[in-house]
């Protein structure tokens, strides 16, 4: 029997990660952070068959003791401070774990284990303001958020702990990836969530930052099974994961109210620029200035050719469906809601 540690195990990658690991026979140990309220996020239905580990991105002593237990042949580090518009709020901490946190991981698996694999959750917000269209392996980064920058160094040391120590330690490139356990600050989530509360009557628009965003967003179950494969290949190697394919903030919040039956249509411009329902007139998106970010990242697009051809890699949820599913679930919890309060 594999065993496997995975970092961030309770959030929406952790939590479909988790699930493939399990039904494909792997023993599952979890880093959980000390809080004063247990909370078990997106594996609270599965938290019986994952061992629970406590330990911090931040305490390198608390990974090797994680590394000792756990006696893993497979690290993934999906732990981090994920979210882009924090990233500026605390850009010391967000360092502190999507940057040092990585070496930290990659040490204590130096001393405990150093033929254990190591898959390194980097993102396509390396590439930031993009040097090239599509984005591939080889294209120069160029973050635009102390996130960015973060995860850039968390890239890097991965690259530099394989080739300074032969370890098997690689990176997964991933690009937007959603789904119905998204966090609620993130865009694709806040706008599914609003949308849901909208048709049922809690809420009467959803405010919202830079429309003209594009983002390449795939869903998180296809890409967990990409972060699988980089791992079971002969040689280690770095992967771009997306869909190839990229739509606005707009156009995304314009799919997801079509999932809820609500045609919309935009009018205005920057921060003037609104939505209405066109059957009822009445406007269900605005923008706020708010939720612009000091440094944004224009446009995203993935190019999936090397992962396809090399690890067999294939996409199984459209765009739509993504929508359609985030939306129906959505939809669901607010009823849910809507019955338990008497509302
Ligand atoms: N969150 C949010 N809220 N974003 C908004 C809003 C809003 O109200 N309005 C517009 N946006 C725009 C952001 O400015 C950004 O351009 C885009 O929507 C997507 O924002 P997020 O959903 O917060 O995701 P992200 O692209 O910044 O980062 C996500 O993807 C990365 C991979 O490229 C996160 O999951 C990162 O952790 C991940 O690395």
């Amino acid at each position: 029997m594999k065993r496997a540690l995975i970092t961030g195990v309770n959030g929406q990658d952790g939590s479909y990660l988790a699930e493939l690991l399990l039904e494909n026979g792997y023993e599952v140990y979890g880093l959980m952070r000390r809080k004063s309220v247990v909370d078990y996020g997106n594996v609270e239905h599965i938290k019986d068959k994952i061992n629970f580990i406590y330990a911090d991105m931040q305490d390198v002593v608390s990974l090797i003791r994680a590394m000792r237990i756990s006696q893993a042949d497979e690290v993934y580090n999906l732990a981090a401070q994920s979210f882009v518009a924090t990233s500026w709020d605390t850009p010391c901490t967000t360092a502190d774990i999507d940057a040092v946190g990585v070496t930290n991981m990659l040490e204590a698996i130096r001393v405990v284990k150093p033929e254990a694999k190591f898959y390194q959750a980097s993102t396509s917000e390396m590439f930031g303001k993009v040097q090239a269209i599509p984005q591939t392996e080889t294209t120069p980064f160029y973050p635009r958020s102390p996130y960015g920058v973060a995860k850039l160094y968390g890239y890097w040391i991965t690259k530099n702990y394989r080739e300074s120590y032969d370890m098997y330690a690689c990176s997964g490139i991933l690009f937007n990836h959603e789904s119905e356990r998204r966090g609620l600050e993130f865009v694709t989530r806040k706008i599914t969530n609003s949308v849901a509360r909208i048709k049922l009557g809690l809420l009467d628009h959803v405010e919202l930052g830079n429309l003209d965003a594009k983002r390449d967003w795939g869903h998180s179950k296809d890409y967990v099974k990409a972060m699988w494969l980089i791992l079971q290949q002969d040689k280690p190697e770095d992967y771009v994961v997306a869909t190839g394919t990229t739509i606005t903030v707009r156009d995304f919040a314009k799919a997801a109210f079509k999932a809820a039956g609500i045609e919309v249509e935009f009018e205005g411009s920057g921060v003037d620029e609104i939505a209405k329902d066109k059957a009822t007139g009445k406007v269900v998106l605005k923008v706020n200035p708010k939720f612009f970010r000091p440094a944004e990242v224009e446009l995203l697009v993935g190019d999936p050719s090397k992962a396809e051809k090399e690890l067999g890699w294939v996409r199984e949820i459209s765009f739509d469906e993504m929508v359609e599913r985030m939306v129906a679930n959505d939809l669901k919890l607010v009823e849910k809601e809507i019955k338990s309060a008497n509302l």
